[in-house]
């Protein structure tokens, strides 16, 4: 079995990974922030620059272009069986503000590759094969995030879409000329997902890609604290009602009581909204993000309740009034074995290692997951570092797990097994 640091795979690949690398590079250029990286949030217009370029690449790939109630995209290559089912592969083109060039990306263009080779080779197959860009993968703008994904598979509370800045989802839509229909329906026989690994597994195994067996669960919090505003320069500190002071101590506590459930629970409070943010007032109203994932559900509702006591005692010392509310609940998904297998015998059949692993990162499959058969192939990070201008997979890495990629689609979509299975 080759790894990374033996030759590469001798025999012709399907797809063009200087075609894909070139694609992706092109796409990093919307919304291209310092350190190499890319910033496009959802529905923005740097965002309705990248699904122009995408709709117009899929086009010219022969693919129709349709566009769901959720601003989802789909390119489709028809098969020759009518009303077929689609092998539907794809990811998200929407980046975190400080995004990498790969991150959903690649599983987008990755997708219009495996569709770009089947044309240069002049194969069809019997089912169509589809290249689809989830909305809202990352959840930046709008919550829950996953929400093009969750809206397909029928697990989405439109009424309960929260944007930052009074934005609206449907509105912005609209605003950036991707409102779809919304009758719009896909007979999905199966999904594949492409996605950089984003933490450090494959690195330190050295394998260029890895099969992914499952993701662990997400549950993403707001905890809303009222204090009161007050000046900062006559107000003593025993008569202040700081709401911020109280979030500073609730974070301590709270990371405290999910290291103490468990070293794998991953506890995080990636944004703070503080108001008025004026340096001279005491802020009377603090929000907390927090995220939180494991594996078991178990844990996560043992922190739930945790979570309950230590507000409860955190807002009593420091003088507040606080609440949470839960915006998303993703749970922990295991993938398709026979996909899986599938997948492990098109790296077999090219000489490539690729272990199995576990996701750290949430990704629209475990939306389709719920519906339909469902696999994630891993490429490496370099460093294991995402949601990071820096973010990097190897050219070479980038062009295997697009062909092992193809030759999986391939094989569903024309009916029929790999070897090796
Ligand atoms: C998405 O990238 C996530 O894992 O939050
Ligand atoms: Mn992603
Ligand atoms: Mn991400």
């Amino acid at each position: 079995m080759d790894t990374q640091l033996t030759k590469q795979p001798t025999r012709q690949p399907l797809t063009r990974g200087d075609r894909l690398w070139a694609s992706l590079m092109d796409m990093a250029a919307i919304g291209a922030i310092a350190g190499g990286g890319s910033c496009r949030l959802s529905l923005t217009n740097e965002d309705k620059l990248a699904r122009d370029l995408f709709a117009n690449w899929a086009r010219e790939a022969g693919c129709g272009v349709h566009v769901d109630r959720y601003g989802n995209m789909f390119g489709i290559r028809p098969g020759r069986l009518s009303n077929a089912p689609i092998v539907l592969v794809g990811s998200h083109l929407d980046t975190q503000p400080h995004g990498g060039r790969f991150d959903g990306v690649l599983g987008v263009l990755a997708g219009l590759e495996v569709i770009r080779a089947l044309n240069d080779a002049g194969i069809e197959t019997d089912h169509p094969i589809a290249v689809v860009n989830w909305t809202n993968e990352e959840g930046v703008r709008f919550k829950p995030g996953l929400t093009g994904s969750k809206g397909f598979v029928g697990d989405l509370d439109a009424a309960s879409l929260q944007g930052t800045e009074g934005a609206d989802y449907f509105a912005e839509l609209e605003r950036i000329g991707y409102a779809g229909d919304p009758n719009l329906r896909l007979n999905v026989l199966c999904y594949y997902e492409l996605h950089i690994e984003q933490g450090p597994s494959l690195e330190q195994e050295r394998a260029r890609v890895g099969v992914v067996a499952g993701v662990q669960g997400v549950r993403w919090f707001e905890i809303d604290i009222a204090g009161k505003d007050a000046h900062a320069g006559t107000t003593p500190i025993v008569a202040r009602s700081d709401s911020f002071m109280a979030a500073s101590a609730l974070a301590i506590a709270l990371r405290q009581s999910a290291i103490s459930l468990s070293p794998d629970l991953r506890f995080t409070i990636g944004r703070v909204e503080v108001s008025p943010n004026s340096t001279n007032t005491v802020p009377g109203r603090t929000r907390l993000f927090i995220d939180l994932r494991h594996t078991d559900p178990a844990i996560m509702d043992a922190f739930k309740q945790t979570m309950a006591h230590v507000i409860e005692r955190v807002s009593a010392q420091e003088h507040v009034q606080a609440s949470v509310s839960q915006l998303m609940d993703v749970a922990p998904v295991r993938f398709d074995t026979e996909m899986q297998a599938r997948l492990a015998a098109c790296a077999h059949a090219l000489e490539v290692l690729a272990p199995t692993l576990e996701s750290g990162a949430m990704h629209d499959a475990s939306s389709l997951a719920s519906v339909v058969p469902t696999a994630m192939l891993f490429v490496q990070s370099r460093d294991g570092i995402s949601h990071n201008p820096r973010e990097w997979s190897e050219p070479g890495h980038v062009a295997t797990a697009c062909e092992i990629l193809a030759q999986a689609v391939l094989s569903h979509a024309i009916g029929s097994m790999p070897e090796h299975t």
